[in-house]
This record gives structure tokens, C-alpha cells and sequence, in this order.
């Protein structure tokens, strides 16, 4: 039976990354459900994974308080498996730190402990060699159930070279899918 894959999609240059994710997941017969950080919004519109994952795209927690059952508890019970591309450094260190100041670091929180959560972090090569950004890093890392897919060395949006790309789509799906089995 084809799972639910709940993705979380932050502020970062490689979000253009997770559309095409979204593509081969969604032809593969998984059913895909978005969440965008707000700032998100300004490199990809919702509208775009909204069309790609045939689903509307949850964005304010506070819209969907109106809604019968609290919305971001019945997304943490929907997903088999949650996976955030591109995990921006400052989600990742919300996450790390327990903040739940939006819709998609409160379903993190929120997600029963049996669910694993892959975490694809992509950023400028200095933040992420920044000490904080990786005591952030290492400290999610210990707990068994975040799966990092870590950022990769090459040419960065920002036009420098080092460790900060995000995967490409294909590697995040092959993690996915064997993190389902
Ligand atoms: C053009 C541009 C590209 C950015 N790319 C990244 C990035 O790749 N990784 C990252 O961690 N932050 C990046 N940022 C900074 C984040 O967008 C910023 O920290 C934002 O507050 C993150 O919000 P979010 O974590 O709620 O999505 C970028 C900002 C701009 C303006």
C-alpha cells in the first residue's frame, strides 16, 4: 500500500529542489502533503506544490483552527513519514531547541515518536560550518528517529563552493523509500 509523506518545505534557495521531489513521489503513487514556512513562500508559491501534490498546502496554523479536528494533529496522524527539504538553518535550530512558533516546527513536535523524520539541510557552506548551527545539528542527530540527509560540497546558489547543497531530488525519494520499509 503507498504511504502518506508529509513534506516540510523552508526558506532556502533549493526548495526549487523538493517541486521536482514532490513529482517523482507523486507518480510514484504516494500520497504528498506540503507544508511551507512563510518566508518559504517567497522562493516557491504554494501554488505549485499545491498543483504537483494535488493537496491544498498548509501554511498557518491558525487558519486551521477554524477546522473540525485540530489540523496539526491530524497531519502528524496522516504521515507515515516526514520529511523536510530544504531544512533552512533557522528551522533546524527551532526543531533542535523544542521551538513550535509555526505549523511546521509544531507538527514536528507533534509527531508521534515512531515516525521517522528525514531532514535534507541546505544552506551557505559558513552557516553551516557555523559551531551553533552544528551543535544543533549533532544534538538532532542522537536521536534515532531524524535521519539527515547531510548538504553536499559544490558550486552554492550564492556563488561560492563548499558543503551546503541540498541532495539531489532522486537521492531524497531512494531515502524515503527505504526509510519506509
Ligand atoms: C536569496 C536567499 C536565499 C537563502 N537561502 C538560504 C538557504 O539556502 N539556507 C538557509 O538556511 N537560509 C537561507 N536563507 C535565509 C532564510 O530564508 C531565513 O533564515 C529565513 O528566516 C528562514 O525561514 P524558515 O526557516 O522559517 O523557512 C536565504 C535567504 C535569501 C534571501
Amino acid at each position: 500500500m503507498k504511504k502518506n509523506i508529509l513534506i516540510g518545505v523552508c526558506a532556502g534557495i533549493a526548495s526549487y529542489k523538493t517541486c521536482e521531489l514532490v513529482r517523482l513521489l507523486v507518480k510514484d503513487g504516494f500520497f504528498v502533503k506540503v507544508i511551507m514556512t512563510q518566508s518559504a513562500t517567497k522562493f516557491v508559491t504554494p501554488l505549485v506544490f499545491q498543483t504537483l501534490s494535488a493537496n491544498m498546502v498548509y501554511l498557518d496554523m491558525f487558519a486551521l483552527a477554524g477546522e473540525e479536528n485540530i489540523k496539526h494533529i491530524e497531519l502528524t496522524e496522516w504521515a507515515d513519514i516526514c520529511v523536510v527539504a530544504p531544512l533552512t538553518a533557522n528551522t533546524l535550530s527551532k526543531i533542535a531547541n523544542g521551538l513550535c512558533d509555526n505549523l511546521l516546527t509544531t507538527v514536528i513536535c507533534a509527531l508521534p515518536e515512531a515516525k521517522k523524520i528525514i531532514f535534507a539541510p541546505a544552506m551557505n557552506t559558513n552557516m553551516w560550518k557555523n559551531p551553533i548551527i552544528q551543535e544543533n545539528t549533532d544534538k538532532l542527530k542522537k536521536l534515532k528517529r531524524y535521519i539527515f540527509l547531510n548538504p553536499q560540497s559544490g558550486l552554492l546558489a550564492c556563488g561560492d563552493y563548499g558543503q551546503g547543497r541540498m541532495p539531489e531530488p532522486e537521492e531524497i525519494y531512494t531515502k524515503i523509500k527505504a526509510s519506509l520499509k
